[in-house]
C-alpha cells in the first residue's frame, strides 16, 4: 500500500502469480490508472457538479451488468431517423470522461452512464428529479465477465486467475468496489428516497423479455416507438449485431485488449457462471451472497428460462 493523490494505491496478489492494481480513495475503489488520467478530487468533484440539461438519463450500474448493451438500445430509442442507417455507439462513462465537461457538448437527450455510487451522482440531475436507471445483472455472470474483462482491459492493471480474481471481487477490492455494497447503497436510495423516480432493469429480463422491457422503458422516461421500431432497434442491439460493428471496425473502441482487440461483446448469456464456478466456489459464494446481501430487494435469475415449447 502506498500514498498517492490524496488515496492509496493497493496491489491485491493471487497464488498463481497474477495481481490487479486498484486505488482506495476515501470510500472508492477505483482502477489503479485512474490517477494516470484524473487528479480524484478535481475529477469526482467535477461529475458531482455536472450541470443538468432537461432529458437527461443517468444510467447506472456496477460494471460488466450489460452497460454498453442498454445505452445502445436507449440511444435508438431516443433517436428520431431511419434506423437503417444507424450505427450502435461506444459508451462513455462519466466517470472516465476527460475533462467531465466534454459531455457538456453531447446533444439532447443525453446518455450519461457512471459505476459511482448514488452519493457520488451529479448531485442537480437528482435534485431536479432527472430519470436515472439502475441497470442490475445477476453476481455470477457479473463476476465472470468481470474477469474476463479485467484481464483483457489495456488499460487495467489487472492479471488474476478466475480463483484470485473471484476472492477479490467477494472481498469487494476490485475496480469500483463491491458488488454488494454497490446494490445496499441502491436498495437503501430506493427504499428511503421516495420522492425519486428511479427505473431497475435487470440484464436478464432484459435479454429474454426484451420488447416487454423496452416498452416499461419508454413509458418511464415518457417516449413512444411503436412495435416494430423496437423490434428493429432490438435487432440492431442483438449481441451478434454489436460484437461485428465492433469486430469489423465499423464502430472504433477504446475498450481493446493489447493486441487491440475488442473484447466488450464476449458471450453475453445467461448462466455462464456454471461454466467456470466449480461446486465449492458455488456454495462460497452462496454464502457470501446471503451474507452481503441480506434481505435484498433485488432478486437475481441465475439460469436462463426454458422456452416453454422445450418443456
Ligand atoms: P459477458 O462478458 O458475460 O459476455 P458492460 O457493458 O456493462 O461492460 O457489460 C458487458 C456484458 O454485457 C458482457 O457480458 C457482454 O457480452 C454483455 N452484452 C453486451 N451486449 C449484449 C447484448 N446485445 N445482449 C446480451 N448481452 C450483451
Amino acid at each position: 500500500m502506498s500514498s498517492h493523490k490524496g488515496g492509496q494505491r493497493l496491489t491485491v496478489k493471487d497464488e498463481e502469480g497474477g495481481q490487479a492494481e486498484v486505488f482506495c480513495y476515501q470510500d472508492l475503489i477505483l482502477p489503479g490508472s485512474f490517477t494516470d488520467w484524473f487528479d480524484p478530487e478535481e475529477k469526482l468533484e467535477s461529475i458531482r457538479q455536472f450541470k443538468y440539461r432537461e432529458g437527461d438519463i443517468l444510467q447506472c450500474s456496477y460494471p460488466k451488468s450489460g452497460n454498453h448493451w442498454l445505452t445502445n438500445l436507449l440511444t435508438l430509442m431516443l433517436s428520431k431517423g431511419s434506423l437503417e442507417t444507424a450505427t450502435s455507439v461506444n459508451v462513455s462513462l462519466i466517470d472516465f470522461t476527460k475533462p467531465t465537461e466534454r459531455l457538456h457538448k453531447k446533444p439532447s437527450p443525453r446518455i450519461i452512464t457512471s459505476h459511482l455510487k448514488f452519493e457520488r451522482l451529479p448531485e442537480e440531475h437528482i435534485r431536479r428529479g432527472g430519470k436515472v436507471i439502475l441497470l442490475v445483472r445477476n453476481p455470477k455472470d457479473v463476476a465472470v465477465s468481470y474477469y474476463y474483462h479485467g484481464n483483457k482491459d489495456r488499460f487495467l492493471r489487472f492479471s488474476l486467475s478466475w480463483r484470485g480474481c473471484l476472492g477479490y471481487f467477494c472481498e469487494g477490492k476490485v475496480p469500483f468496489g463491491s458488488y454488494f455494497d454497490y446494490l445496499n447503497n441502491w436498495q437503501k436510495v430506493l427504499q428511503q428516497r421516495k420522492d425519486l423516480d428511479i427505473h431497475v432493469v435487470y440484464y436478464e429480463t432484459l435479454k429474454q423479455q426484451t420488447l416487454l422491457e423496452l416498452q416499461r422503458i419508454q413509458k418511464y422516461l415518457g417516449i413512444y416507438n411503436d412495435d416494430d421500431r423496437l423490434n428493429a432497434i432490438i435487432a440492431k442491439c442483438s449481441f451478434s449485431s454489436l460484437k461485428s460493428d465492433v469486430d469489423s471496425g465499423k464502430l472504433r473502441t477504446l475498450l481493446v485488449d493489447k493486441t487491440s482487440q475488442p473484447f466488450i461483446y464476449r458471450k453475453g448469456e445467461i448462466g455462464d457462471w456454471m461454466n467456470h464456478f466449480t461446486v465449492t466456489q458455488n456454495e462460497a459464494f452462496e454464502s457470501v451472497i446471503k451474507n452481503k446481501l441480506q434481505g435484498s430487494i433485488f432478486q437475481f435469475q441465475y439460469i436462463p428460462n426454458v422456452p416453454k415449447h422445450q418443456l
